[in-house]
């Protein structure tokens, strides 16, 4: 009776999400086995202790009343300038819309924007959330296929096919989940001049940002002044400064277009938890050595998987610009993903997520994050290049 009663889109919902890889792991873990958990997108790292301290001043303070549905004043403020600083995008706090974690800025996004039948255009591989929240609007995720060869950059010559009178969005995330690929300066530069008369929104997607390995600067297409108007832009506190659990996001937009996400902000959640606002404050304006720190270790972490996956025989894997994934590519084994992944899990006990989570035609792939130790993915590799010689001999 239920289903009848159902939107029809949400019943085919289903992500291969790491929290249900973790839950599969632990039945290993409960038989004794030392499970070495590559599932997660979260870093490993405790939040700075500075920030940390923010919050708990704040909440003895008494900060814990609703606040405004937009965030409060002084962290708009902080973010406003931070995006400045480090993406040069012009904002002022009446652009800045506070959320719990990032990812309400999709569900808002997507509410506002597209309808049954629209076409998104979305990164394949992806971050899979945004094919899921498109099609329960009834819309229609369209993939935009990168390659290995080209390291899983986008570009506008992928991209400009794909445009028709029915896409409304389009959504960038530079460097990407789960490939750590970016898009380079003079593709960005390449689709902002694509787009310029097209009545087409641009979400971008920026949560990885500060986790860049390389020299040459990724820019923000919210940094081209045409594209401002035009682009969404999507950040917020979890992955660069350890902050999953807090839940604290952010997005920057136009003011009309932040003033009719109000509404929804009121109805949904009415607003951000109050304290951690304090605490955002504190990690935007205090000291960035512990942001550093951590990227300099996620860069060696890169490195030392990266380097070791491709020491495995018939095993490929593209070096990531940035974030804490690697992706790579073991087709010569013969197994889809999914069994893949399972098999990994079974055999070396080493939890992954399969890449045809993150789209489609990505059998043989699988994602693995590089938020653990270099002693757990030392052994994590060892591992797996036992087990792999079992496949096929
Ligand atoms: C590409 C991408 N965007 C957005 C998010 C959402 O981040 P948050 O945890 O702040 O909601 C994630 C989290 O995994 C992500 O990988």
């Amino acid at each position: 009776m239920f289903k009848k009663l159902m939107n029809q889109n949400a019943l085919d919902m289903h992500i291969v999400s790491g929290f249900e890889v973790k839950q599969k792991a632990k039945k290993f873990e409960d038989q004794g086995n030392k499970v070495i958990h590559l599932e997660l997108g979260e870093p490993d790292f405790n939040t700075p202790a500075n920030i940390t301290q923010a919050g708990i001043d704040a909440l003895i303070r008494g900060e814990t009343h609703y606040a405004q549905p937009l965030g409060i004043l002084p962290l708009k403020e902080e973010i406003s300038k931070y995006v400045k600083k480090y993406k040069g995008v012009e904002a002022n706090p009446g652009n800045v819309i506070v959320t719990p974690g990032a990812k309400p800025i999709l569900f808002y996004t997507f509410l506002t924007f597209v309808k049954p039948g629209d076409e998104v255009i979305i990164p394949n591989p992806g971050f899979p959330i945004y094919s899921v929240l498109i099609k329960y609007m009834g819309a229609i995720p369209i993939p935009l296929r990168t390659t290995e060869e080209n390291k899983f950059r986008m570009t506008l010559e992928d991209l400009e096919p794909l445009v028709t009178s029915k896409t409304k969005l389009i959504i960038l995330n530079s460097p990407n989940n789960p490939t750590g690929s970016i898009i380079e300066k003079k593709e960005v530069e390449a689709i902002a001049e694509f787009l310029r008369d097209k009545d087409i929104i641009v979400l971008s997607d920026e949560i990885y940002d500060r986790l860049y390995y390389g020299d040459e600067k990724i820019i923000s297409i919210a940094s081209i002044p045409h594209m401002r108007e035009k682009t969404i832009l999507l950040d917020g506190f979890s992955k660069s400064y350890a902050m999953t659990g807090w839940r604290l996001g952010y997005g920057i937009m136009h003011e009309s277009i932040a003033k009719v996400f109000n509404p929804l902000i009121v109805a949904s959640n009415s607003c951000t938890n109050t304290f951690i606002q304090y605490a955002g404050i504190e990690a935007y304006k205090g000291p960035q050595d512990d942001v550093e720190k951590m990227k300099a270790e996620f860069k060696a972490r890169r490195d030392l998987l990266v380097g070791g996956l491709n020491d495995i025989p018939h095993v490929s894997c593209v070096l990531p610009d940035g974030a804490f994934y690697a992706f790579p590519n073991f087709k010569w084994f013969g197994k889809g993903s999914d069994e893949l992944s399972n098999y990994i899990l079974e055999n070396a006990y080493i939890s992954s997520l399969p890449g045809s989570t993150f789209g489609v035609d990505l059998e043989g792939y699988v994602r693995f994050s590089f938020a653990t130790d270099r002693v757990n993915l030392n052994e994590a590799l060892n591992r797996l290049e036992s087990v792999l010689k079992k496949v096929k001999s």
